[in-house]
């Protein structure tokens, strides 16, 4: 399997059978990825509670698209049943576990995937996904749901090129490293013939057949697998002052990024306002899923645990009215970190909304800021 036309990453997979036996073609229902997408009109920033979402089943055919457009697809499911055998050949996905734990299972291995995960699927990566029984999580509240994430680029979603040297190691500056990434554990073998397989390309969902199990790779060796790496591994970057999102940024893909907001020291001058100030980012939409903490600045706004936000370009966003005044206060009464959690995802085209998003729409958000500051 190798990327950009024999030109990038790379690896060798050793099947014990042929690889390209397939026995049955048949197109398949396309759900999720027919599901319509609307211009945010009238222009508004929006808050969905992920909470109100009702997509449950299987990760990859239950997933339910929150917003997209030409360059990615953001979707959430509650995991309760595994998933048929997938290949997504469309682009690389990036599956965030928001809460509970799952196995992702593939033709490189296996990995153990848990709450805070973010697990990289490059493209054309046969797997599936079984989540864990309650019982099983390690460390899991027993009837904690398993409730995912689910970023598809149409391309590759890598480390920042700025975090890199010029041979692809990591920069010591750079806030995570190879030592945080968690590859696949393998080979994991599997028997049986006559195995179906979803496949999402360019032209739709296919259900595959082949003649052999895919998972017969006895071994692989190269620089193109798939991997987890956990928010809490995130080592996050402060300044004396406020630092703007790029600090936070885990992910590039094609036309967007990834950030992630992790526990850390405010910003430290004695006289800094520990908080993002009111920001037009003009070639980008911004959308902020909220995983864990408490989130200072949007104090009062509804916007709470499992809650997402779309700040379109067009509309200047910020805190919420009296949120600079609080934190200010929380430091003069010793406060000195904030524990918020979130991921964010900024595109540079803009994000249009999904109708199953709809029903878990708060309608009140946009005109939070003038309540809170009319009072
Ligand atoms: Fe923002």
């Amino acid at each position: 399997m190798g990327e950009e036309g024999f030109s990038s990453d790379s690896s060798l997979l050793y099947h014990a059978h042929p690889p390209t036996a397939i026995v049955k073609s048949e197109v398949l229902a396309d759900v999720a990825g027919e599901a319509p997408l609307v211009p945010n009109q009238p222009l508004l920033p929006r808050h969905y509670r992920t909470q109100d979402l009702t997509s449950r089943g299987d990760l990859v055919l239950s997933r339910r698209p929150l917003m997209g457009n030409d360059d990615l697809r953001i979707s959430f499911v509650t995991v309760d049943e595994p998933s048929d055998l997938y290949r997504n050949s469309t682009g690389d996905e990036a599956v965030y576990v928001h809460t509970g734990a799952l196995r992702f299972e593939s033709v490189y291995g296996w990995i153990e995937a848990t709450s805070g995960d973010y697990v990289v699927v490059p493209r054309g990566t046969i797997h599936r996904w079984i989540p864990a029984a309650p019982a099983e999580q390690v460390g899991a509240p027993a009837a904690e749901p398993v409730q995912v994430l689910v970023i598809e680029a149409r391309g590759h979603i890598r480390p920042p090129r700025r975090y890199l040297s010029t041979t692809g190691q990591f920069l010591e500056h750079a806030p995570y490293c190879e030592r945080d990434l968690r590859a696949v554990t393998g080979p994991l073998l599997a028997d049986g013939e006559d195995v179906p397989v979803i496949v999402r390309n360019r032209t739709g969902l296919t259900r595959l057949t082949y003649a052999w199990h895919p998972f017969d790779v006895v071994g692989w060796d190269g620089c193109l697998y798939p991997y987890a790496f956990n928010i809490a591994d995130f080592e996050p970057i402060v300044k004396r002052t406020h630092a703007p999102p790029p600090v936070h940024q885990t992910f590039e893909g094609p036309n967007f990024v990834i950030c992630s907001f992790c526990p850390r020291p405010l910003d430290f001058d004695p006289s800094s306002v520990p908080i993002p100030y009111n920001h037009h980012n003009v070639d980008s939409d911004e959308m902020m899923f909220y995983v864990a903490g408490d989130y200072s600045a949007r104090q009062g706004s509804g916007v709470g645990i499992g809650s997402v936000t779309l700040h379109p370009s067009g509309f200047t966003h910020g805190p919420a009215p009296g949120a600079a005044e609080a934190v200010i206060a929380g430091m003069a009464a010793g406060r000195i970190t904030t524990d918020e959690t979130a991921v964010m995802i900024d595109t540079f085209r803009p994000l249009l909304l999904a109708d199953a998003a709809a029903g878990a729409e708060d309608p009140e958000y946009a005109w939070s800021w003038a309540r809170a500051a009319r009072g």
